[in-house]
């Protein structure tokens, strides 16, 4: 293989170290910094990820509040809890996990967050600050997956970025970034033509589909930064990314594993945003 591994979960590790030393400061101020999680219903990858966040915040010295909600619960009832969390002086950020039962209109609730509290950077107001070059909270995997360029010491000026998937959570966002960076942005999605060729070029790809191994190793230019952010579980149980990482690897000089890549970043970016919020707090008071 030619390509050296870009580590997700040993860059988390290192940051989550500087986050701990961060909120250790902020004690001596007499801030606390808080995150409430909110999970309505059952769904058992929502519930991993919200024990994952929980265990980070405490690993971190943050104050995590829990909001289990049943999976009936009405549009009126989870704002009235945003409300109550919005005002809650003890809490920094609110995270409500996606995706939510169908009764409620997601776009609503993610509008009521305040966006001094909106850590996972989905609000529109902190997307429209981001898209005008004037970044507030960034969401967390885009994030994360500048943070782990930023690592490698990738510089974006003038480079050619490709980024395969235009979801608002990783594509769009990850997009904007990158421009901000000073890269030519190209994004590719389901009906874009020609793919391969625009993949061919690039100097750097972000994979953000979700569909397993979809970018080939042969269209990698020698020599290019991947970064996978797909993880596909297969019939067999195997995990895989967006890209076949094999054959990538043996053209590309960087490329992320999957599992061990951007994964590890996401809460890693979650806990940054929330103790940045609770920095601006604290600044504040
Ligand atoms: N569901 C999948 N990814 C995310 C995320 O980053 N934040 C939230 N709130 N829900 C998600």
């Amino acid at each position: 293989m030619a390509a050296t591994l870009m580590d997700g979960k040993a860059l988390a590790a290192q940051m989550r170290e500087q986050l701990k030393a961060q909120v250790a400061e902020l004690g001596k101020q007499g801030v606390v910094p808080g995150l409430a999680v909110v999970l309505v219903g059952e769904d058992p990858a929502s519930r991993v990820y919200v024990s994952m966040k929980e265990k980070a915040c405490a690993a971190t010295g943050i104050f995590s509040s829990e909001h289990k909600l049943p999976q009936e619960t009405t549009q009126q009832e989870l704002l009235a809890l945003i409300d109550t969390l919005n005002q809650d002086e003890r809490i920094d950020g609110i995270l409500v996990q996606l995706p939510l039962p169908a009764q409620i209109d997601e776009d609503a609730v993610i509008a009521a967050i305040s966006p001094l509290k909106d850590v996972d950077g989905f609000h529109p107001i902190s997307v429209g600050c981001l898209a005008i070059g004037n970044p507030t909270f960034r969401s967390c995997t885009p994030y994360g997956v500048m943070k782990m360029l930023e690592a490698i010491q990738c510089d974006l000026n003038g480079k050619e970025v490709v980024i395969v998937g235009r979801s608002n959570i990783v594509g769009k966002p990850v997009a904007l970034m990158c421009l901000a960076e000073n890269a030519t942005v190209t994004i590719c999605h389901s009906r874009t033509k020609d793919l391969p060729a625009h993949v061919k070029r690039a100097d750097v790809v972000i994979a953000a589909v979700g569909r397993p191994e979809m970018v080939k190793g042969e269209w990698i230019k020698e020599g290019a930064v991947v970064v996978d952010v797909g993880i596909n579980r297969l019939d067999d149980g195997r995990l895989v990314g967006d890209v076949e990482f094999a054959a990538a690897a043996e053209r590309a000089s960087y490329i992320t594993p999957v599992p061990g890549g951007v994964g590890p970043m996401t809460i890693t970016m979650l806990l940054f945003n929330t103790v940045q919020s609770a920095a601006q707090r604290a600044a504040r008071s």
